[in-house]
């Protein structure tokens, strides 16, 4: 997904309505809402719930339990610091205050243009690279205080270089 896009309610009835009518249909049809737009809207969970024959909170139970399922849009570059033993270890503390400095926001907030979301997750999976962090799919490793400045730049520099 390249831009946050807003809630259109016909286009995620066009998705619902691709969907086989399966319980076990859920899962992947949160996952196909969040990759076309970003998140799950909570004006979705009832049509969800009405095409699988479910009750809405059981489709709002399984976006609450899964972490990679989020209600709330997020910005175009989604940056995770890892706040896992290995990098807490070797100081993810202080590279989580340099973004949030960098950035302008803290832990769990979307900057007001939605440019960027910050969050900190458990672990990257790549604790031999730790203090760890990510910004969409890229990994970044060994960070420390004076590389996050220009990892954050070049993240956002290269959304402008798309764009033009
Ligand atoms: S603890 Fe940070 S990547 Fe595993």
């Amino acid at each position: 997904m390249d831009t946050q896009k807003p809630y259109d309610p016909e286009h995620i009835q066009t998705i619902i309505s691709e969907c086989k009518v399966e319980k076990w249909a859920l899962i992947p049809l949160l996952q196909k809402i969040q990759e076309a737009i970003g998140y799950i809207p909570s004006e979705a969970i009832k049509p969800i719930a009405r095409h699988l024959k479910l009750y809405p909170s059981e489709v709002q139970g399984v976006i609450e339990f899964y972490a990679g399922f989020s209600m709330k849009p997020k910005g175009k570059h989604v940056f995770k610091v890892c706040r896992g033993t290995a990098c807490h270890v070797k100081g993810s503390r202080s590279i989580l205050s340099g973004i949030e400095k960098k950035l302008g926001i803290k832990d769990g907030e979307t900057s007001a243009d939605y440019a960027c979301s910050l969050e900190t997750v458990a672990c990257l999976g790549a604790c031999f690279l730790a203090p760890t962090m990510m910004a969409g799919k890229e990994y970044y490793g060994k960070l420390s205080l004076g590389k996050i400045p220009s990892i954050v730049d070049h993240v956002t520099g290269e959304r402008e270089d798309k764009d033009t």
